[in-house]
């Protein structure tokens, strides 16, 4: 596992239903870069298997205090120190109160006590037992030790009860300790997103929208939130799943979404303005759905407000980025933009290849000059603009 140490997770499996997802956590850790090793504890053993673990993850598991596969013998000391952190998925009741009072009497939590990187633990158990006091008493505790609990979720639990204690999704682990090994680069900044189309109403059935998914800007509210921005992102209609950011305001028209952004721009340091908003919107909406006849159907169009213009004029505005898609002239269209609407920071892209699309090429303008970004998946396109952000930002 030729990887650094902030690529490099220790997954600590227990005994509970949950384990059974655990490979699944894995297969998407490695899929997200991060090499795994495993150790399990013997009641994790009767849910899912080293060998399953083994596969999924191409490295030796571990269970034993004493294994000799460990040169010094000391596997509790050699197996956490070349990680950038320890995650405990599920985390027993049982094992959350050995972690809470210090006990060590098997490798992974002597492991965990020994441990120099950063702990986090993904609590799975029944709800009555996640809301007994002595288990909550367990987890303050460890949440006051420096520990990151990340769960549980609430929802349908395997012995036919319902609430809190189910263990967060793999998906959702995964995206943690994405989040947990990137450089804080946007740290307790407060960062506003609008993403996705506006929609604006024809009549009751009919509307004027776009082909914008969201993808860039839900990619970009998630490489914010990975950096460590309290990230509000507001959002036309998609069909995404909004990342785990502090705050998501659902609009549909542009004036919604104006709204929506001038009810917060006040508390916001940057301001990144991905969606495509449309230019105009239908005068007199029908409330009724138009009736078809013989003749030609005119609609009238009214246009609408420039919310980046809007925000970049403020007397005391936030650090505002805005976009550009255009068909031709790219970098002189975009250029123009950016001084038009007095932005430190514009990223253009070409109408043909980014709308809706998973990829994007990115060319970022700011005050030095052009800079062209990579072709590249359109989260990898974001944590690159955070990173040019970052790299630039001034507070306004
Ligand atoms: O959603 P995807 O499918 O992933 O596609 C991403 C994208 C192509 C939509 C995105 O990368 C992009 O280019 N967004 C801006 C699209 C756009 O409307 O560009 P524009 O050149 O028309 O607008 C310029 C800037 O003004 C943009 O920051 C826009 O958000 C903003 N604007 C425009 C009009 C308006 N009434 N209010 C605005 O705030």
């Amino acid at each position: 596992m030729n990887l650094p140490r902030d690529k490099r997770v220790l997954l600590g499996v227990t005994g509970g239903i949950a384990a059974y997802k655990t490979p699944e956590l894995v297969r998407q850790l490695g899929a997200a870069g991060i090499g795994v090793d495993v150790a399990m504890t013997e009641a994790a053993r009767e849910f899912v298997t080293p060998v399953t673990l083994q596969a999924v993850s191409g490295r030796p598991v571990w269970n034993d205090l004493w294994d000799a596969r460990v040169p010094n013998n000391m596997a509790h000391i050699e197996l956490s120190r070349d990680k950038g952190l320890i995650l405990i998925a599920p985390a027993s009741a049982d094992f959350i109160g050995k972690l809470a009072n210090g006990l060590c009497d098997d490798l992974l939590s002597t492991v965990a006590l020994a441990r120099e990187c950063p702990l986090a633990v993904a609590p799975a158990m029944n709800r009555q037992m996640w809301e007994h006091p002595a288990t909550q008493r367990n987890v303050q505790r460890l949440r006051d030790d420096g520990v990151e609990v990340w769960g549980p979720a609430a929802g349908d639990q395997a012995c036919g009860e319902v609430g809190m204690g189910r263990m967060l999704e793999p998906e959702q682990l995964c995206e943690r300790v994405v989040r947990a090994f990137t450089p804080k680069v946007l740290d307790g900044l407060r960062v506003l997103i609008t993403a996705g189309p506006t929609f604006e109403r024809i009549d009751a059935v009919r509307a004027i929208t776009n082909l914008s998914s969201g993808k860039m800007g839900y990619s970009i509210a998630r490489a914010a939130w990975e950096a460590g921005a309290e990230v509000t992102l507001v959002s036309g209609p998609t069909a995404l799943q909004p990342p785990p950011v502090a705050r998501v305001e659902h609009v549909a028209s542009a004036q919604q979404m104006l709204a929506a952004v001038n009810s917060c721009v006040a508390t916001t340091d940057i301001f990144i303005s991905v969606a495509a908003v449309a230019d105009y919107h239908v005068l007199n909406p029908s409330e009724q759905k138009i009736k078809k006849d013989a003749h030609i159907l005119t609609i009238e169009l009214a246009p609408n407000p420039d919310i980046l213009a809007s925000v970049s004029a403020l007397a005391n505005p936030p650090f505002c980025v805005g976009f550009a898609a255009e068909s031709e002239n790219l970098d002189e269209f975009a250029e123009a933009k950016r001084r038009r609407k007095r932005l430190p920071l514009l990223a253009a892209n070409l109408v043909q290849t980014a709308f809706g699309a998973d990829d994007n090429e990115l060319v970022l303008f700011d005050d030095q000059g052009r800079h062209p970004l990579p072709r590249a998946p359109k989260i990898e396109q974001a944590r690159m603009l955070v990173a040019h952000i970052a790299s630039i930002y001034e507070p306004q």
